[in-house]
């Protein structure tokens, strides 16, 4: 298949490109698209055929649901049983934005949009490409991120591109993700709000306007003997090629002890990475030493998390450590994340043992 790719700029969006991909969704085929959080890999979400070409294209399982994508509020009627009070309230405060909410699905979507389940997740991004590509195609478009599954998710085109050329029928490559970091996804089903992927909407800003949250306690452990809510969260994600290791504890030592076993992989002839901080990075050694971000600066971390595990592939990087970092805010998204792509390795070096 032909991969027709097009540039649009947020900020002076070509009309007649939004025509062309609203044309090739309502046709059934498929469209990658920019969002604020990653890229997506878009379909006409009420059409069960289009879904399921989602889920070859993506290399993906069919039990792992996809989010419904929507322009405006008044979309859920046709796709929502009954919509829950927190939905409007959290609508109000977040929407457009990087927060997906699961609900009851109505008839009008079909189970290979939901992988089988009763309800369905929705979300309006902010981004006004996306947004104008939604309402061009017709209002609920279904996407996962725009990645062969069990890659990082793509923040830029290239790696849409390099995932996705050959399979699908248009890439909109509309530049950098700015968040770098999919949506938060809260569950409305139950009694309590749960938390079932942490994100950008942290839970502190989720109670704001809930007052009460659970949060699904698979999110942060693996110890946990439970199965993650959310289907996506139970396969191994964001995997980076080589293997990763976050290490944890008091600085000097978690440096110390990055740079013993870098160099001792790179004497057994692996190719070594790690991923620091600004505050610690001179401190490193290894092939490839990559800096996050400041540790002041959590957007930033997020924002280059994955494309630093996509460069690590790049360069074919065989052995990762990285520090770790603070699990408030959104920080419990990047740790959520960092310990997925890590298969939860992690090594806790502190002075003394915590209890
Ligand atoms: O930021 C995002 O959410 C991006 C952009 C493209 O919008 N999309 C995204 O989609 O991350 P995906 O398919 O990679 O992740 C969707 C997650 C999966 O873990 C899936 O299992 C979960 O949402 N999910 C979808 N529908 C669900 C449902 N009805 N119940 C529970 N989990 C659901
Ligand atoms: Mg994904």
């Amino acid at each position: 298949m032909d991969t027709t790719i097009v540039k649009v700029i947020e900020e002076n969006i070509d009309e007649s490109i939004m025509a062309k991909a609203g044309a090739i969704i309502k046709a059934g085929g498929l469209v990658a698209f920019p969002t604020e959080t990653v890229y997506g890999l878009g379909g006409d979400a009420l059409n069960p055929d289009s879904s399921r070409k989602i889920y070859a294209a993506k290399g993906r399982p069919s039990d792992n649901p996809l989010i419904v994508h929507i322009a405006r509020w008044e979309a859920v009627d046709k796709i929502v049983a009954d919509i829950p009070e927190a939905a409007r309230l959290l609508a109000d405060k977040y929407w457009p934005g990087p927060l997906t909410m699961i609900m009851r699905k109505s008839e009008e979507v079909p189970y290979e949009t939901t992988g089988g389940l009763d309800t369905v997740a929705v979300r309006m991004p902010v981004h006004k490409t996306a947004l104008a590509f939604i309402e061009a195609a017709g209002g609920y478009i279904a996407a996962p991120s725009a990645n062969i599954s069990g890659r990082p998710s793509p923040t830029t085109a290239k790696y849409v591109i390099e995932d996705m050329s050959g399979r699908i029928d248009m890439i909109i490559d509309g530049g950098d993700a700015g968040i770098g970091l999919e949506s938060t996804i809260v569950d409305l089903t139950g009694d309590i709000p749960m938390i079932l992927r942490p994100g950008f909407i942290t839970y502190e800003m989720l109670v704001e306007v809930l007052g009460e949250v659970a949060i699904d306690p698979t999110i942060l452990s693996a110890d946990c003997k439970d199965r993650p809510k959310a289907p996506g969260m139970r396969y191994r994600h964001y995997a980076p090629k080589g293997n990763l290791k976050i290490v944890t504890g008091d600085r000097d030592r978690v440096i110390e002890y990055i740079n013993v076993n870098s160099k001792s992989d790179s004497s057994k002839g692996l190719k070594t990475g790690i991923i620091g901080t600004d505050e610690n990075i001179d401190r490193y050694v290894a092939d490839s030493i990559k800096s996050v971000g400041s540790r002041e600066d959590e957007d930033l971390i997020a924002h280059r998390l994955y494309t630093i595990l996509r460069e690590f592939d790049d360069e074919g990087i065989e052995s990762i450590y990285s520090e770790s970092f603070e699990d408030g805010g959104l920080g419990q998204a990047i740790m959520n994340r960092l310990l997925k792509a890590a298969g939860h390795q992690i090594i806790e070096l502190y002075e003394e043992k915590r209890v």
